[in-house]
C-alpha cells in the first residue's frame, strides 16, 4: 500500500530558524530531497516577508532547485500578491492556509477566519484559473497555542470552506504538537463525514511526542498523506513552544517497517538530513538521523 509523504523542511522547517540560512543551502538541500526520492516537497512560502524573513528569497530558491517533471513543488500563499510570486517563480501548484481558531488566524495572518474567507476564496479562483493545483491548511485543527481546545466543528467548516474553494487536498495541522491518537480518530472520524480520506493530509508536530503515533491512528482511519520535515525541523513563528513537524526519516523507517511504499530511499533522505544537520550547526531532532549518524561513528 503506497503513501505519499509532503516534504514541508524547506519551508515548515526553515520558517522558524532565527539564524538566516543561505540560499545556497536551501537549495541545495532541496535538491538532496528530490534526489532521495520525494515526488511532493513544499519549498518556500510567498507570504509578507516582514512576517517570515527566513523564506524572503522564496524566488531564488525556486529559480535554483533543479525542476523535474514528476516532482510537485509547492509554496504557502496567503493573498494575491503571494499567488502573482509564486505563478512568476514557475509553480504549478500553491498551498492556502487558515486556522480552525480565532486567535491563532489573527495572529498568523491578521485577520478573523470571516474575513479570510473571501481573500483564500479569490486566490483559488485565480489559481484555479490559471492552470494550478491548490492545497489547503487548517492550523490548529487539534488545538490552539491561546485558545486550548478547538471544537471540532471549527475544524470540520474550515475544512469544508476550503474544499468549497476547489482545494484538491486539505492537510489537517496539529500545529503545537497537542494531539493523541484518540483524537486525531475523533477529529478525523468527524471529518470524513463530509470528504473521503484521499483529500485529507495529515499535518503533525512532535512537540509532545505523539507526532509518528497520531500518524499510525491516521492510518488506521485511513489517511494515505502526511506532511513531514527533514531532520524534524520547524515550528511555527506565531504559535510559541510548537516544536519540528514530524520527522521525515523517521516517518519513512516506520512507514517502510509497516510495509507502507513511499518511494523514498532511506540512505539518501539520511544523507539530506545531515547536511541540514551541518549547515544548521546543532543536532536536529530527528531520532532515525541520530541513530545512523551514531553509527556511522563507531563503523
Ligand atoms: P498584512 O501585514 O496584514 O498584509 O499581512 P497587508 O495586506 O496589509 O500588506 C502589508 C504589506 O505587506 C504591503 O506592503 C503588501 O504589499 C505586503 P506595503 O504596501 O506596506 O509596502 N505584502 C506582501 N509582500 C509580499 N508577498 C506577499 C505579501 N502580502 C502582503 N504575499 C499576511 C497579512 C497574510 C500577508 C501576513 O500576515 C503574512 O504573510 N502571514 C504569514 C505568516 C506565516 O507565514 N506563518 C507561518 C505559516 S503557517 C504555519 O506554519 C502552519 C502550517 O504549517 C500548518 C500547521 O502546522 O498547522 C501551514
Ligand atoms: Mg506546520
Amino acid at each position: 500500500m503506497k503513501v505519499q509523504i509532503v516534504e514541508v523542511g524547506p519551508r515548515d522547517g526553515l520558517q522558524n530558524e532565527k539564524e538566516m540560512v543561505s540560499t545556497a543551502a536551501k537549495i541545495q538541500l532541496i535538491d538532496r530531497l528530490v534526489s532521495s526520492g520525494l515526488k511532493r516537497v513544499e519549498a518556500s512560502s510567498f507570504v509578507n516577508p516582514k512576517w517570515i524573513p527566513q523564506l524572503a528569497d522564496a524566488t531564488e530558491v525556486l529559480q535554483g532547485i533543479t525542476w523535474s517533471s514528476d516532482v510537485t513543488f509547492s509554496a504557502l500563499v496567503p493573498n494575491i500578491r503571494g499567488l502573482e510570486r509564486a505563478r512568476a517563480s514557475g509553480l504549478t501548484e500553491i498551498a492556502l492556509f487558515m486556522s480552525a481558531s480565532e486567535t491563532h488566524n489573527l495572529k498568523n495572518i491578521n485577520k478573523t477566519i470571516e474575513d479570510t474567507f473571501p481573500i483564500l476564496r479569490e486566490v483559488a479562483r485565480e489559481a484555479l484559473t490559471l492552470g494550478m493545483r491548490v492545497r489547503g491548511y487548517v492550523s490548529t485543527a487539534f488545538g490552539c497555542p491561546y485558545e486550548g481546545a478547538v471544537p471540532i466543528d471549527n475544524s470540520r467548516r474550515v475544512t469544508n470552506e476550503l474544499l468549497d474553494m476547489g482545494v484538491f487536498e486539505v492537510s489537517l495541522g496539529d500545529t503545537i504538537g497537542v494531539a493523541t491518537p484518540k483524537q486525531v480518530r475523533e477529529v478525523i472520524g468527524e471529518i470524513v463525514k463530509d470528504v473521503t480520506t484521499e483529500r485529507l493530509a495529515g499535518h503533525f508536530h512532535d512537540t509532545r511526542g505523539t507526532g509518528l503515533a497520531n500518524v499510525s491512528a491516521a492510518l488506521d482511519v485511513g489517511l494515505r498523506t502526511f506532511d513531514s520535515s527533514i531532520g524534524g525541523l520547524g515550528g511555527c513563528p506565531y504559535a510559541p513552544g510548537a516544536a519540528g513537524n514530524i520527522s521525515t526519516e523517521d516517518l519513512v523507517y516506520m512507514l517502510n517497517g509497516m510495509d507502507y511504499e513511499t518511494g523514498v530511499d532511506l540512505e539518501r533522505l539520511l544523507e539530506a538530513g545531515a547536511f541540514i544537520q551541518q549547515q544548521l550547526g546543532r543536532e536536529l531532532s530527528s531520532k532515525v538521523l541520530k541513530a545512523h549518524l551514531a553509527a556511522t561513528c563507531v563503523e
